[in-house]
């Protein structure tokens, strides 16, 4: 079905991780004179298509940005559906996927979470622990810098208590939410602005930048195809040389 028609792609070559910041669903809700939550909702159904072609291609991990530290200084009304939204995704997550070896976790803050949204995190992530197909990382209340902050004060305790006796790379990654996750592959941003915006900065310094100008609730598998295509297409150095 949609991979075998899509023979431009290397299958052998498919990004092992993907991560997704899913911007424009206010600008689309807007065009249509709809309410952002509207656009938060048509998002959501792009989020699950977009799940399902990432297993179907064999994608290990994806990753997306569902509600950054600083979307709490967004109009209260939009907070609480988009609260409400996620508490849904995730009640409804693993029968959707059912028959899909799909493991969800949740990276971010629990704190500010309601204790509904935390439990409903907890059970979810506690029903797929032992699934090894894609694992699915929806990062809520999360920030980046945030991330570093809470890794790097980890690891001054840890020293402090004798724990730990060296400050490096390796020791700042192991106390970071991503600890047992390799670093992006390709990071995509949909709507066309250029900018992190405070997702996974440390786990980014050699992923693969891909941007365009789809709104997210526009997004499809093509769209995907196209940038993982776009990523077949770069040289990754790594800061090395290609001889
Ligand atoms: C950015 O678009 C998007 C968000 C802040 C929320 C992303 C959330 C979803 C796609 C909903 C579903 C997610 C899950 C995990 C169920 P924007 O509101 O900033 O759009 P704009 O830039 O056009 O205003």
């Amino acid at each position: 079905m949609f991979i075998k028609k899509k023979n431009n792609i290397d299958l052998n070559n498919i990004p092992q991780h993907i991560a997704i910041i899913m911007d424009g669903n206010g600008r689309w809700a807007k065009k249509r004179g709809l309410s952002r939550s509207v656009g938060h909702r048509e998002g959501s159904k792009t989020l699950k298509k977009i799940v399902e072609a990432c297993y179907e291609l064999g994608v290990k991990y994806l990753t997306v940005y569902a509600f950054s530290t600083e979307n709490w200084s967004r109009p209260k009304e939009e907070v609480d559906e988009l609260m409400k939204l996620l508490l849904e995704y995730l009640r409804n997550a693993e029968q959707e996927l059912k028959g899909k070896n799909v493991r969800i976790r949740v990276i971010g803050e629990k704190t500010g979470l309601t204790d509904e949204i935390i439990s409903e995190i907890e059970r979810v992530e506690n029903n797929t622990s032992h699934i090894e197909g894609l694992d699915f990382i929806i990062a809520l209340n999360y920030g980046g810098r945030q991330e570093i902050v809470r890794a790097v004060t980890d690891l001054v305790e840890d020293v402090k208590a004798g724990r730990e006796t060296v400050i490096d790379e390796n020791t700042i990654r192991q106390r970071l939410y991503t600890r047992d996750i390799p670093d992006p592959d390709l990071l995509i941003r949909t709507s066309g602005e250029i900018r992190l915006s405070n997702f996974l900065i440390w786990q980014s310094s050699y992923s693969e930048l891909y941007f365009c100008d789809v709104l997210w609730p526009d997004f499809t598998k093509n769209h995907l195809l196209e940038a993982i295509r776009s990523y077949q297409g770069r040289q990754r150095r790594f800061g090395g040389v290609i001889c």
